[in-house]
């Protein structure tokens, strides 16, 4: 039974313009969200879209849909529906494939987000002190290291360092430039024949830098690491290709691109997964249990273990699928506009100090700044999101789980606005004026 047999697709309806570009106005009904009213009825400026996206009605449709017409257990029924829900995660997993450019769909694992896929290979890597010969690549002790950045998100430097607990491996890392971008100019000193992986961020959460993929798979390449590259804020914004990537694994989450929470996505390379130690046991993941020992099912099954998330990999599904129809290209040249407006209306703010690339090159719109009182002592993040709140501008603000990038800049915390294929140049004035608002507040 294919998809096709068990449910007509839902219609697809998509605000793209012919020849490119879509109208934001109309996008914008596609998240009833968006049309909400906050304190007092002021209507809402979400700029905290680098936390978690909004979703459009056609990802919600499909979770209800799913859960209205198809829920059953997927992978284990004979009956109908238990065919048709797993028609729908199986097709979910075709749709993501395509999207990254995976040259197999048995290459896509689904998770429960970035967080699991960056410690699923973490952890695969010291499971493989115990696995056959075939899990060589995989394994790491003394003498070896990992390399990640300074710019890492928590998700894709504290599996690390527990890693090297584990294994007695010793991190490594590349640091970072005034301007908020690698400092590559040791990375050969960096990267060096003890590397076994080098994981790195795709498109920084805090900085909104964009790092240069191919100059450190090339790096890796050459010396024989593993890559993994967390491309959380990357895949959500722009074009991706893996193969183009040249990457062994590429981790993302599915609530940052229009999908549901509880779904995220692991890529890697079919020769590494097939083996790869697994990282979770149970359900579905085996080939043979006796109960002595077990073996282990082919990729993607052999990382799935229990009954995963289906309603939220559909709801992935539909998200791709949006994305898709609006286009990869449109969405990042819709953000590559909104970020470059907003780094300049931000440049007018007295004060104002941006953490990160003071321009729209090689940068995605997640734009950190900090802003300082009239004493010259910067005022405290907390309080200027609450002040920003008050007039309906939802900001985040703290370390944004990247603690390390704002102790190497010496700052607590920062405010950051981040954008999405929905967000305005008019919400972008909304916040200068909201900022004026705060210093006013501060008396500066
Ligand atoms: C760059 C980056 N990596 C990893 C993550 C973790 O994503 P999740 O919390 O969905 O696992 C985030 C989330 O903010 C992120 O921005």
């Amino acid at each position: 039974m294919t998809m096709t047999d068990a449910m007509p697709s839902p219609t697809r309806r998509t605000a793209a313009q012919p020849g490119g570009g879509y109208d934001v106005d109309q996008v914008r009904k596609d998240f009833p969200i968006l049309a909400r009213r906050v304190h007092d009825g002021r209507p809402l400026v979400y700029l905290d879209s680098a936390a978690s996206s909004q979703k459009p009605t056609a990802v919600l449709d499909a979770e209800r849909d799913y859960y209205e017409l198809h829920n059953a257990n997927v992978h284990r029924g004979i009956h109908v529906l238990a065919e048709e829900a797993t028609a729908l995660y199986e097709s979910a997993r075709d749709r993501v494939a395509a999207f990254i450019g995976a040259p197999g769909r048995d290459e896509v694992v689904f998770t429960k987000n970035s967080s699991e896929a960056l410690n699923l290979v973490a952890y695969a890597m010291s499971n493989a002190a115990t696995a056959g010969p075939e899990a060589e690549r995989f394994r790491l002790g003394p003498g070896d290291e990992v390399v990640i950045t300074e710019m890492e998100h928590h998700s894709n430097l504290v599996p690390w360092q527990m890693l090297c607990q584990r294994t007695g491996a010793a991190l490594r890392w590349i640091g970072l430039t005034d301007d908020g971008r690698l400092d590559l100019a040791d990375v050969e000193k960096v990267i060096t024949e003890r590397a076994k992986v080098v994981s790195f961020v795709h498109q920084s959460n805090i900085l909104g830098t964009v790092n240069p993929v191919a100059t450190l798979v090339d790096r890796a390449r050459a010396v024989g690491a593993l890559t993994v590259l967390d491309a959380s804020q990357s895949v959500p914004h722009m074009p991706i290709d893996v193969t183009a990537l040249g990457v062994d694994f590429l981790a993302f989450t599915g609530h940052k691109m229009c999908g549901p929470t509880g779904i995220g996505v692991l890529w890697g390379r079919g020769e590494l997964l097939a083996v790869m130690p697994p990282f979770l046991g149970g359900g579905e993941m085996i080939e043979v249990v006796t109960m002595e020992a077990s073996t282990y099912a082919v990729p993607p099954h052999r990382f799935e273990a229990g009954t995963p998330m289906i309603a939220q990999a559909v709801g992935l599904g539909a998200a791709v699928d949006y994305l898709t129809d609006l286009g990869m290209d449109a969405i990042a040249a819709h953000e590559h506009d909104i970020t470059a407006y907003a780094l300049d209306q931000l440049a007018t703010v007295p004060g104002l100090r941006i953490i990160g690339p003071p321009d729209a090159v090689d940068r995605g719109g997640a734009v950190s700044f900090v802003l300082t009182g009239s004493d010259n002592r910067p005022l405290h993040p907390h309080d200027v999101g609450q002040l920003l709140d008050e007039r309906g501008i939802a900001v985040r603000v703290g370390h944004h789980c990247a603690r390390p990038v704002c102790l190497r800049y010496g700052v607590p915390a920062t405010t950051r606005a981040s954008f999405h294929l929905y967000s305005t140049r008019g919400e972008v004035d909304a916040l200068v004026e909201g900022l004026g608002h705060v210093r006013r507040f501060f008396g500066t």
